[in-house]
């Protein structure tokens, strides 16, 4: 982990799938970009530590600074060259979960198609939620109200449905590692493209949404939220540009 020698640094926070991923020419220009600059690079993703290690072997780039996975249920920062898992960040998300009660209250909901098991973890439960969107997110608000389970609910993508423990989810990552790196607010830039970035962009810091973000992220209006034009990587260099950080 970074010492106290991070404090003056600016920190970029990006989301892998749909923003960081997408046209490799940029990502290579971007992360060539963020080394000359020393910014600390973290990723936050719904992907698990294998799949993101698998990215980061395939496109022989460097490992970042921590990495925020599985929506923000996972925390690990690079140490001896290892991205290793935090396990205060898991102490501080099981407070307040109960993953079998909610896996129960759910279970004759049959538009909710489970995902693979790989996805399902102690803090993660995971489906597929393809029709009747609308309808089905407010049974399961009901439900989850009427039988006070506290959760954080992410619909992504039209597609995707997670349910979190109450403190985790990529904002209470990247707020964690920030208070760990020491950094200040106004150097920190979020990056995202879906619903499972959104509320990253609700915390106040500087946030680039890019070009080919979802709808449920195009249609947001905060106020340090940057709508850049370009997609993928070129438009976190936009939004970078545009903040005056590069
Ligand atoms: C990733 C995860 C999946 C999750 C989705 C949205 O695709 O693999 O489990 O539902 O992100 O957060
Ligand atoms: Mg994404």
């Amino acid at each position: 982990m970074r010492d106290a020698s991070t404090v003056d640094k600016k920190l970029i926070c990006a989301d892998l799938d749909g923003t960081l991923i997408g046209d490799d020419d940029a990502m290579y220009k971007l992360l060539g970009i963020i080394d000359s600059q020393d910014f600390l690079l973290v990723f936050s993703t719904g992907r698990h530590l294998r799949s993101t290690l698998a990215f980061i072997d395939e496109k022989i780039i460097r490992k970042p600074d921590a990495c925020i996975c599985l929506v923000g249920t996972e925390v690990y920062f690079l140490q001896e060259g290892e991205l290793t898992l935090d396990n205060g960040w898991s102490q501080i998300i099981s407070q307040d979960w109960d993953r079998e009660k909610i896996v129960r209250l759910l279970a004759d909901i049959k538009e909710l198609l489970w995902q693979d098991e790989e996805w399902q973890t102690r803090f993660k439960i995971s489906y597929f939620l393809r029709e009747n969107q609308d309808e089905v997110l407010k049974e399961i608000i009901h439900r989850l109200e009427k039988a006070k389970l506290k959760t954080i609910i992410i619909y992504s993508c039209g597609e995707f449905l997670d349910f979190l423990p109450l403190k985790s989810s990529k904002a209470g990552a990247i707020k964690y590692i920030i208070d760990k790196f020491n950094l200040k607010r106004q150097d920190v830039v979020v990056c995202g493209d879906s619903g499972n970035d959104l509320d990253m962009f609700t915390l106040g810091f500087k946030g680039i949404i890019v070009g080919n973000a979802q709808p449920e992220l195009k249609n947001f209006n905060g106020e340090n939220a940057y709508h850049a034009v370009a997609q993928y990587s070129a438009g976190i260099i936009e939004g970078l540009r545009h903040f005056d950080f590069i």
